[in-house]
């Protein structure tokens, strides 16, 4: 009897004091068996198409990532969502998203090699690599820290002298409701079809200390992602000098705090599905610097991703740029990319590497120039490729 009532106190005791299961986490089915350790904790409530629901406290969500990072030796794998109803929308069969979402959304011949072939020319690792210093020399990019707001300027100031004397041209800062970091974006207004957009866009956020990092830590997030932002800067320059007159809209993005679960493109492609927008294509640039030791330099994220869209990038990669490519997929809603995807929208993921193969310094302070080949002769091909793309779509 006093056993039992010792048990019932200590079991309302820790049922009192246990912190809330605050967190929805979307997790890849797969990883879940190789998590030991936290068996316990990671009990599914639901399960589809290779993705499993579970409910974390805050300190179970933090070990999750720990666990994943030390013992599988991978980024992410989860998506951690504000609310159950978002997790199970996760968790919607949607065609095969999750593998590759279907559907075309434009005419993706290839036919402008005159007015692409001169710009692609004009690409300059050089270019690329200045840029990528000026943005790694932020103490970080952090969304909370006041030098992520401090290195949005930067690129706002950057591509407002890019733009400066064309009056179809406009860039502007987007305020978020919850963070202090703004978005950045470009658009040229397109002369034929302006109602018609093509995005071009990456994360300009970055991040180092822990899962949810800090506004101390020294972030210089070169490859992750000063390459992705240098590379679109490199594009805009061309576009410019070029004068560069597309058909459709192009818009050009900097999205904040990706790295605290893509909450700039999050808000900024609900945005547009709610004002029901026509975006024709969407093209994320994240990690463009350290070529892996794989024999290809391409390489398309098959998964949150849009299949036509992969195989016109890759034709343009064949026609324009001239390297070997390939698809991996990164098993989870990696990048800005899935905010689009989730949105409706088809978007692509041209990566540096394959997933087996990624740079270890990303999230850390070693993610300089210096570790990832001393050089943006690799970030180069994915500027020919944008310019490409933004030519090719627009018109
Ligand atoms: N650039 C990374 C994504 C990435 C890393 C893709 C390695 C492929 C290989 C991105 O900035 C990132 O860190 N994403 C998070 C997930 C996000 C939902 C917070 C990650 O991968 O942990
Ligand atoms: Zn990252």
């Amino acid at each position: 009897m006093k056993m039992t009532l010792l048990a019932t106190s200590l079991l309302l005791a820790s049922v009192a004091f246990a912190a809330p299961k605050a967190q929805w986490v979307t997790v890849d089915s797969n990883i879940l068996g190789k998590l030991a350790p936290m068996q316990k904790a990671l009990m599914v409530e639901k399960e589809a198409g290779g993705v499993s629901l579970v409910q974390l406290t805050e300190a179970e969500l933090e070990k999750l990532s720990h666990a994943i990072h030390h013992e599988l030796h991978r980024c992410g794998g989860y998506i951690a969502h504000e609310t159950e109803a978002e997790a199970l929308l996760a968790l919607e069969p949607r065609g095969d998203m999750h593998y590759g979402m279907k559907g075309i959304f434009a005419d993706y011949a290839i036919d402008q090699e005159e007015l692409v072939v001169p710009m692609v020319a004009e690409v300059k690792a050089a270019n690329i690599e200045a840029t990528i210093r000026a943005l790694s020399a932020f103490h970080n990019r952090y969304y909370k820290a006041q030098t992520g707001t401090d290195s949005q300027n930067f690129l706002l100031d950057t591509w407002s002298k890019l733009a400066a004397g064309r009056s179809d041209v406009k860039v502007e800062l987007v305020k978020h409701a919850n963070w202090p970091q703004p978005s950045v974006v470009m658009t040229i207004e397109g002369s034929d079809s302006p109602e018609e957009i093509l995005v071009i866009g990456g994360h300009a956020d970055s991040i180092a200390g822990g899962w949810f990092g800090n506004d101390k830590s020294r972030a210089p997030g070169a490859d992750d992602n000063a390459s992705g932002m240098a590379t679109i800067t490199e594009t805009i320059r061309i576009a410019m000098e070029a004068g560069f007159k597309p058909k459709r809209t192009v818009q050009f993005m900097g999205y904040a705090a990706e790295e605290v679960g893509l909450l700039g493109s999050k808000d900024i492609a609900n945005g547009y599905k709610t004002r029901s927008t026509n975006v024709v294509g969407v093209v994320q640039f994240d990690m463009t610097l350290r070529k892996g030791t794989v024999d290809k330099d391409i390489v398309m994220m098959t998964d949150f991703t849009n299949a036509a869209q992969n195989e016109f990038l890759g034709r343009l990669i064949d026609e324009y740029v001239k390297v070997p490519w390939g698809y991996s997929k990164c098993g989870y809603g990696c990048s800005d990319h899935a905010s689009w995807t989730n949105a409706g929208f088809p978007a692509s993921m041209p990566f540096e590497s394959t997933m087996g193969d990624i740079n270890k310094a990303i999230h850390t302070d070693k993610d300089t120039i210096e570790s990832a080949g001393g050089n943006a002769n690799h970030a180069a091909k994915f500027a020919k490729l944008a310019v490409a793309y933004m030519v090719e779509l627009a018109n």
